[in-house]
C-alpha cells in the first residue's frame, strides 16, 4: 500500500536540523514572532545550531546539548528585553507553528513527544515570566 504522503519517524539529528530550520523560517516570517526573534536573535546561523542541540537533547537523547540551557532564565530575559510585553498569543502561535511544522514533515512517536514536550514547556515558561513579574512588583 502506498502512503498519500511519505512522511518519516525522526531519528537523527540531520532531520531534527531540517525540523529546526523550517521552523524558524516560519517564525521569521510570522507577525507575531518575527518582530521578536529577528530583534533579538543577531546570529541566526549559532541560534539553529543551539536550538539543534537542544531538541536532539530532548528528542534522540545524544548531540552536545546536555546542561548548556537554561530556557527559564533566557525566556525572563526576552520578557525583559520586550518591555515586559511577552503575551499568550505569543506561546500559541510558537506551539501552532510548530505543530504544524512537525506535521508537515514527521510523523510517529518521536514527532509527537516533540508536540507535547514543547507544549509543557510553554506553559511552565509562560507561568515562570509571569511570577517573575509579579515578584518585581
Ligand atoms: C512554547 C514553547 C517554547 C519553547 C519550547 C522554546 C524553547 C527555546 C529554547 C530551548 C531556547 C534556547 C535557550 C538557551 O539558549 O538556553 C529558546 C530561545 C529563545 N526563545 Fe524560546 N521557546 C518557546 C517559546 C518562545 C516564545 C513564545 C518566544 C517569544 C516571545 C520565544 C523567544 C525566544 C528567543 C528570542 C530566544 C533566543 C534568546 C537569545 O538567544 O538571547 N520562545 N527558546
Amino acid at each position: 500500500m502506498m502512503k498519500s504522503k511519505s512522511l518519516k519517524e525522526i531519528k537523527n539529528r540531520d532531520q531534527v536540523s531540517t525540523l529546526v530550520h523550517t521552523f524558524y523560517e516560519k517564525v521569521r516570517k510570522n507577525p507575531v514572532l518575527g518582530p521578536v526573534f529577528n530583534g533579538i536573535v543577531d546570529d541566526w546561523n549559532i541560534h539553529l545550531e543551539r536550538l539543534t542541540d537542544f531538541w536532539e537533547m530532548v528528542l534522540l537523547h545524544s548531540g552536545p546539548g546536555a546542561g548548556k540551557f537554561s530556557p527559564v532564565p533566557v525566556h525572563k530575559e526576552v520578557d525583559e528585553k520586550m518591555n515586559h510585553q511577552v503575551h499568550e498569543a505569543h506561546f500559541s502561535t510558537w506551539l501552532a507553528l510548530w505543530f504544524e511544522t512537525l506535521d508537515s514533515l514527521f510523523e510517529g512517536e518521536v514527532a509527537e513527544y516533540a508536540k507535547q514536550h514543547a507544549h509543557k514547556m510553554g506553559h511552565i515558561l509562560f507561568f515562570k515570566i509571569m511570577e517573575g513579574r509579579k515578584l518585581k512588583l
